[in-house]
């Protein structure tokens, strides 16, 4: 498979920074001789310091929840690219659903900031993904997520772009036990693929992972990750047990 898949657990507003060493140790260690796949650990900006110490011998990888896309100045609570970098991170999560529910980010911030992170040498795992009553009210939630993606991704150049990858974070799955089908993920993964073709060519759309999240967890990651336009899983509450997720990681077998 062109694309290594990609399994990164997103730790939201969880852990203080030793319980965040603690899970991170334990997922390190679950994470030995997991193969081709690239794990990805987020815990919240408190923690990136001691995480990035456990981490610091291990193939597991350092995400952050969000970032800002200015490099520095008057912006009190925010975080810059270059604040990420230098504490060895490597991914951040951008346009988190939660984030634009109730921090109120626009696709257009979005873009700011994937274009930030990509400026700095961060990946941005881009989130997009429709409500209930989007996916309830008939086909203009595929709209409504290629919109997303789009505009995510404009300025964005084609030698930037293979960085960055997408998840489909269906809203109505996070958080609620409720998976969409690996049949429903392949149908929304495809589609938003097309959009990569569409903007920055074939090739590249062929190496763009593209994660799938909402409600994974071991039982439900071996079907999902059969589809092959679902590269990887965004994993909220299942990543916060070193067990499940180091299962999911080896998706699980
Ligand atoms: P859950 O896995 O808890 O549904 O969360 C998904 C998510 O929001 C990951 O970013």
């Amino acid at each position: 498979m062109a694309r290594t898949p990609l399994i990164a657990g997103n730790w939201k507003m969880h852990t203080t920074a030793e319980e965040a060493r603690a899970l991170a140790r334990a997922v390190r260690d679950g994470a030995a001789g997991v193969g081709d796949v690239e794990v990805v650990v987020c815990p919240p900006f408190t923690a990136l310091a001691a995480v990035a110490d456990e981490l610091a011998a291990s193939a597991v990888k350092l995400g952050a929840q969000n970032v800002f896309y200015e490099e520095m100045g008057a912006f009190t609570g925010e975080v810059s690219p270059p604040m990420l970098t230098a504490l060895g991170v490597e991914y951040v999560i951008v346009g988190h659903s939660e984030r634009r529910q109730y921090f109120h980010e626009t696709d257009d911030v979005v873009n700011k900031k994937v274009r930030a992170a990509l400026a700095h040498g961060l990946k941005p795992i881009i989130c997009v993904g429709e409500k209930l009553e989007e996916r309830e009210a008939g086909d203009g939630w595929k709209d409504l997520v290629r919109g997303q993606v789009k505009a995510a991704l404009a300025g964005v150049s084609v030698a930037h772009a293979a960085k960055a990858a997408v998840a489909y974070e269906p809203v109505w799955a996070i958080g609620t036990g409720r998976t969409a089908t690996p049949a429903a993920a392949a149908e929304a993964h495809a589609l938003l693929r097309e959009v990569v073709s569409g903007t920055f060519g074939r090739e590249t759309a062929e190496l763009f992972r593209i994660l799938y999240g909402g409600s994974v967890n071991p039982e439900n990651v071996k079907e999902l990750m059969a589809e092959p336009d679902v590269d990887g899983a965004l994993v909220g509450g299942a990543s916060l047990k070193a067990e499940s997720f180091v299962a999911i990681m080896h998706f699980g077998e």
